[in-house]
């Protein structure tokens, strides 16, 4: 099956730049507050307007009722946003109400498998383990991926493992090596993807040979 790709960024410029690589994007709160966009319902239809999959937008109430609100007003904007809940109880609450009303769902800020395995429970159509901030205070965050997957495999869970929190290309090569369903990775990410030395100084031997060729 393959890993969906999902450009983490509310850049407009980046996202025209690696469209026709990604299946989506993710947001969070400070990215959408560092984006020149001012009115971020029109940064999500921009957003939405520019790529044919899931966009993932977070909800900033605290309070479930208003969170349920907040998530059916975001998906009222376009039929592509996947409402972002917290891996909290009230956030968790609101995704089975949200999955049994046919609404997508991104459970974000996932740092344990007993949360994952309660999002999958609640229906989330995407958890989101943070494998760098993991990493950062000294856990194994694709160690946390891996015992997800190995949850929801067991379990025949069909909630997708979405790596997140993507730091380097080595967090990419083995989410798709473990077989993730899916990863969110920052642009400067993405686009390490694409290099090698060796391409580039290929290409300019190329070049270098194609122009000293014999021309009679
Ligand atoms: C995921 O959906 C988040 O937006 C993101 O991956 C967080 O990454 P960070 O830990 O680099 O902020």
């Amino acid at each position: 099956m393959d890993m969906e790709i999902f450009l983490d960024t509310a850049e407009i410029e980046e996202i025209d730049l690696f469209r026709d690589f990604i299946d989506g994007v993710t947001t969070n709160p400070s990215l959408m507050a560092r984006s020149k966009f001012d009115n971020c319902d029109e940064l999500i239809k921009a957003i939405c307007g520019m790529v044919s999959g899931p966009v993932s937008v977070e909800v900033l109430s605290d309070d479930s009722d208003m969170m349920l609100e907040e998530g059916k007003r975001l998906s009222a904007i376009h039929g592509n946003v996947c409402v972002k809940l917290p891996c909290t109880l009230g956030g968790l609450r609101v995704c089975r109400q949200l999955s049994k009303i046919g609404i997508m769902t991104n459970l974000t800020l996932c740092f344990s498998s007993t949360q994952a395995l309660l999002a999958a429970q609640c229906g989330a159509t995407y958890v989101s383990p943070f494998i760098g901030r993991l990493d950062d205070v000294g856990h194994d965050g694709i160690g946390l991926v891996k015992e997800i997957l190995e949850i929801y495999d067991a379990c025949g869970y069909r909630t997708k493992v979405l790596s997140a929190s993507v730091r380097n290309i080595s967090h990419v090569i083995q989410s798709a090596r473990l077989g993730a369903g899916a990863i969110t990775m920052p642009a400067k990410i993405l686009q390490q993807c694409f290099l090698h030395p060796l391409t580039d100084a290929g290409l300019e031997t190329f070049r270098k040979d194609w122009n000293n060729r014999r021309t009679n």
